[in-house]
């Protein structure tokens, strides 16, 4: 019989690598109008046929506003782009009186594949608790929207509690509402890394990177853990993304600011250079 108390390291076999398509995604945040959002992302497009991106190789998504959201889509038709669509954020209701809500089946209909979720401005700023990410997150899913479910601490948690422990317990939280199938993304954003120019290094993100995925095989078996993306955010740049992109467990970046600097987001997406180079 075994003793329960006796507490005995867990020996797991490592998780293959996978074939994870890695994904660079663009959070503009409250910036661009409709019209400016055409114009960059038309100009975005132009950049990336010029550098001949090849899309299998990283999945490029843009997150704009609301009101930008039916002139991208529709450009994004028009012209047969392969950049792919995301909402800021997503009400966790159906439908009904949530003034000021956008629900993820308006925003399916509006071609939108990825919904942020959690991000710290909406933690933070709005005051969403774990569950209200969840049931987003939740509300997304239902529609056919794919959750981007982003965790971070701040630097007083990670004074406190290390860097991994909040990340865990906030995609934990918030997978208590997903079903098990349910396809997510996770993004990694320290607090103290958004909007600071203070990047993480490459080894803490790819540390906390690793502890989710770690994590998830718990929460949701091996085959999942190994299919999952797992990005990191929170100051990014073309000079950067290389020493992200080379860590094992990040499959990709969150990008605030860079994102709308049309160079700049086009030379992350061509991190493959800087990686094969640096
Ligand atoms: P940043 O923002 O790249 O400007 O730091 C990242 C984010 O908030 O998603």
């Amino acid at each position: 019989m075994t003793n329960q108390n006796t507490e005995v390291p867990e020996i797991r076999e490592p998780l293959p690598q996978g074939n994870r398509t890695p994904l660079i995604a663009g959070n503009w945040k409250m910036n661009l109008d409709h019209l400016q959002a055409i114009a960059l992302v038309q100009k975005l497009a132009w950049g990336l046929k010029d550098v001949r991106h090849d899309f299998s190789e990283a999945e490029v998504a843009v997150f704009p506003p609301f009101t930008d959201l039916r002139s991208v889509q529709t450009l994004l038709a028009a012209d047969k782009l392969s950049l792919t669509l995301g909402a800021q954020d997503v009400s966790p209701h159906e439908s009904g009186a949530y003034t000021g809500d956008i629900s993820a089946a308006m925003l399916a209909k509006l071609d939108v594949r990825y919904a942020l979720v959690g991000h710290s401005e909406r933690r933070h700023g709005h005051s969403e608790s774990d569950d209200t990410v969840g049931l987003k997150a939740r509300a997304a899913h239902a529609a056919g929207i794919v959750p981007m479910i982003c965790v971070g601490e701040t630097a007083e948690d990670l004074e406190q509690h290390g860097a991994a422990a909040i990340p865990i317990a906030q995609l934990t939280a918030a997978l208590a509402h997903l079903p098990q199938d349910a396809e997510f993304v996770v993004a990694y954003e320290p607090v103290w890394a958004i909007g600071s120019g203070q990047a993480a290094t490459p080894e803490q993100a790819e540390e906390v990177a690793r502890a989710l995925r770690e994590h998830l095989r718990e929460l949701r078996g091996d085959d999942r853990a190994v299919a999952i993306r797992v990005l990191y955010g929170g100051s990014v740049a073309s000079q950067n993304i290389a020493g992200f992109m080379r860590q094992p467990n990040i499959d990709g970046a969150l990008i605030g600011g860079a994102s709308l600097k049309v160079d700049e987001f086009t030379r992350i997406i061509q991190f493959k250079k800087h990686v094969t180079a640096g």
